[in-house]
């Protein structure tokens, strides 16, 4: 899977979505092996969906891979604080404090509950604040994408955007610390392990079908 771009421009449907994250080159798009363009169908959403898990788990990704899918807005919170404090997460994180940065997830996500529902990413940590808990329950509809610290890990290219990472003992043990945590809030719990952008957005697409929260648009 790759790793989304963290400054809120939208991941192109097929770009980046080969393992690796390399592009095919023309020659290569025009051969046998082509991918099938994925189908569109405009959709309506009738909560907010909240994507929650650890760093790397591919809740940016996979919710902009749906919105694409479904012709919903997808919010990235990370990509929508930095935008909004003109600072990188991790300057808010350096120069403010963890609890600075904690402060404005929560005021945001309020934010999110509010309007048009949306695909939401949130960040890892969001769930360490039970306000934070109860406005995920209580406000939409909250997918768990579940993933092992260590492929966590192999799918974050620039580690120094992430201030709480750590090594990879310090990830396992915050990822099994959270995990009880992703499992109060979440509705349903979709496991990432080996599995692609594009899969992943068509699993969750159909549990959220069958869920009665995403429809196609009449
Ligand atoms: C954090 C996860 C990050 C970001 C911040 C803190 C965490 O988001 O919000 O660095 O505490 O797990 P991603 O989960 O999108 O990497």
């Amino acid at each position: 899977m790759e790793e989304a771009n963290r400054q809120g421009a939208p991941t192109a449907g097929g770009a980046g979505a080969q393992a690796g994250g390399h592009r095919r080159g023309r020659s290569q798009r025009r051969g046998s092996h082509r991918q099938r363009k994925p189908e569109r169908i405009p959709c309506e959403l009738a909560r907010p969906v909240f994507f929650v898990g650890f760093m790397g788990a591919g809740k940016t990704s996979v919710s902009r891979r749906l919105a694409r899918l479904c012709g919903i807005a997808s919010v990235d919170m990370d990509s929508y604080i930095e935008r909004r404090e003109g600072k990188r997460i991790r300057d808010i994180f350096a120069e403010e404090g963890e609890g600075r940065f904690r402060d404005l997830e929560t005021q945001v996500l309020r934010e999110m509950t509010q309007g048009d529902p949306a695909l939401i990413s949130c960040g890892g940590g969001v769930v360490l604040r039970p306000e934070n808990r109860a406005i995920l329950r209580e406000g939409g509809f909250v997918v768990f994408l579940k993933v092992d610290s260590d492929e966590a890990k192999s799918r974050i290219s620039d580690p120094s955007t992430r201030p709480l990472l750590g090594d990879a003992e310090a990830a396992r043990k915050t990822n099994a610390e959270r995990l009880p945590l992703y499992e109060e809030v979440a509705d349903i719990t979709v496991d990432t392990s080996g599995k692609g952008v594009t899969a992943l957005a068509y699993k969750v697409k159909s549990i959220l079908e069958k869920e009665g929260i995403l429809w196609p648009r009449k």
